[in-house]
């Protein structure tokens, strides 16, 4: 395999094939991005920095310190940064797959911060007297993976802003590889936000252990791929169906729609299809079982765009189910998720009459600008 030609394998090998295959038309950003991740994906090959952990004790403490010293022979990571659609994730994506690297791990960014914290905790509680968590979360993740592509790096809370510095720095001590996606430039994460100065040191050595490469690709892909489509069909018949499906393979760009699941609070969340990105659901299963904010809140930052299929009409004889309607539609409004339904009437006409039915204003105002281009254009909030 080594002896092949550069560039006749891994990620502009690949990307020509799509480009000949016709699932993606030429452009020129991607193109150069392409060969930005080629380079790394050719240094990467084989990488395999401490396959095992460093022992405890002054072993492992001078291995350490060598492994820091070796930090010059570090390669710098990616971050790919620009507007939605312009095609990171699925650059990121040819990346990863190609990436010749023994221990890899692809992960949405806001499982990797939800996990972390978890990990944190149970590290704390395993040792109750242990000063500081982060080396030994650093060492779990670092042995886990020589290289972390995060899909989706956003900054809005507080409590994870505080731990981002300290752990992305023991991580790239450990000679970690970050790539990762994000709408935001690394000096304007957690901008305006409390605490910031505290984050600066962070966008340091964000900058100095990633490349930052700004992809302007020419158009939003994904509006245009789903161009001309409605977000809202109604009534929720056959035709609706059709349309719906035809939503979902133009998401699933030529990727087999799958069942998964999310973890939600140590349980497991069915999804019962999903394409990267994307997840659809009948409205009896997302709203007609014990589902709650949990679950919703879950939905509305894994996932770009949630399809649900035969949204009844609502009322006080189906309160249950309007009230944990209105909760997600809550959820995907506040993490800009974009919804396709399908529907027995439109959104003003879902909830008429009766109890319930003035809570329910906001919910179709909700809907109403959900469909809206300016809506559509907004980027995913995790
Ligand atoms: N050159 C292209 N030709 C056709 N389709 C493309 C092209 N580039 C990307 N796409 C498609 O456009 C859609 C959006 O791409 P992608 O998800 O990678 O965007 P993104 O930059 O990650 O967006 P976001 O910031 O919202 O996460 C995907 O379905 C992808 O397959
Ligand atoms: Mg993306």
């Amino acid at each position: 395999m080594s002896t092949a030609l550069p560039q006749s394998t891994g990620v502009i090998a690949e990307y020509r094939a799509r480009l000949a295959a016709g699932s993606i038309v030429f452009d020129s950003a991607q193109a150069s991005a392409a060969e930005r991740l080629q380079a790394l994906w050719a240094k990467l090959r084989g990488y395999d920095p401490h396959p095992k952990a460093p022992p405890n004790g002054w072993v492992g403490r001078l291995l350490r310190r060598k492994q820091v010293d070796d930090v010059s022979d570090h390669p710098n990571g990616l971050y790919l940064v620009g507007d939605v659609g312009r095609g990171k994730s699925m650059l990121m994506d040819l990346f990863f797959e190609a990436a010749d690297v023994p221990r890899k791990k692809r992960i949405h960014f806001h499982e990797f911060m939800q996990d972390a914290h978890r990990r944190f905790h149970a590290i704390k509680r395993d040792n109750p007297g242990i000063n500081d968590p982060i080396p030994a979360l650093a060492d779990l993740i670092a042995e886990d993976a020589a290289l972390l592509c995060f899909d989706e790096f956003q900054v809005h809370d507080i409590v994870d802003a505080m731990i981002l510095g300290r752990l992305f720095e023991a991580l790239f001590a450990r000679l970690v590889v970050v790539v990762a996606t994000s709408n935001t430039l690394p000096d304007d994460l957690y901008k305006g936000k409390p605490g910031r100065d505290a984050f600066l040191p962070f966008i340091g050595f964000l900058k100095q252990n990633l490349d930052v490469l700004v992809l302007d690709a020419a158009r939003d892909y994904r509006r245009e791929r789903l161009h001309g489509l409605n977000a809202w069909y109604v009534p929720a018949d056959t035709r609706a169906d059709a349309a719906m499906d035809h939503v979902f393979t133009t998401l699933a760009a030529g990727a087999p729609a799958q069942p998964g699941s999310l973890m939600v609070s140590g349980r497991k969340l069915a999804v019962p299809l999903s394409v990267p990105g994307a997840a659809r659901f009948d409205f009896a299963a997302l709203c007609g079982t014990a589902l709650g904010p949990g679950d919703y809140l879950a939905l509305a930052t894994h996932y770009q765009t949630l399809l649900i299929d035969g949204i009844p009409r609502l009322s006080p004889d189906n309160f249950d189910e309007a009230r944990r309607f209105v909760t997600l539609i809550d959820a995907l409004y506040e993490h800009r998720v974009k919804l396709y339904a399908s529907a027995a009437a439109l959104p003003d006409d879902l909830y008429k009459s009766g109890e319930g039915a003035a809570i329910f204003e906001r919910t179709a105002s909700r809907l109403e600008e959900m469909q809206s281009d300016a809506y559509l254009q907004l980027p995913h909030l995790t």
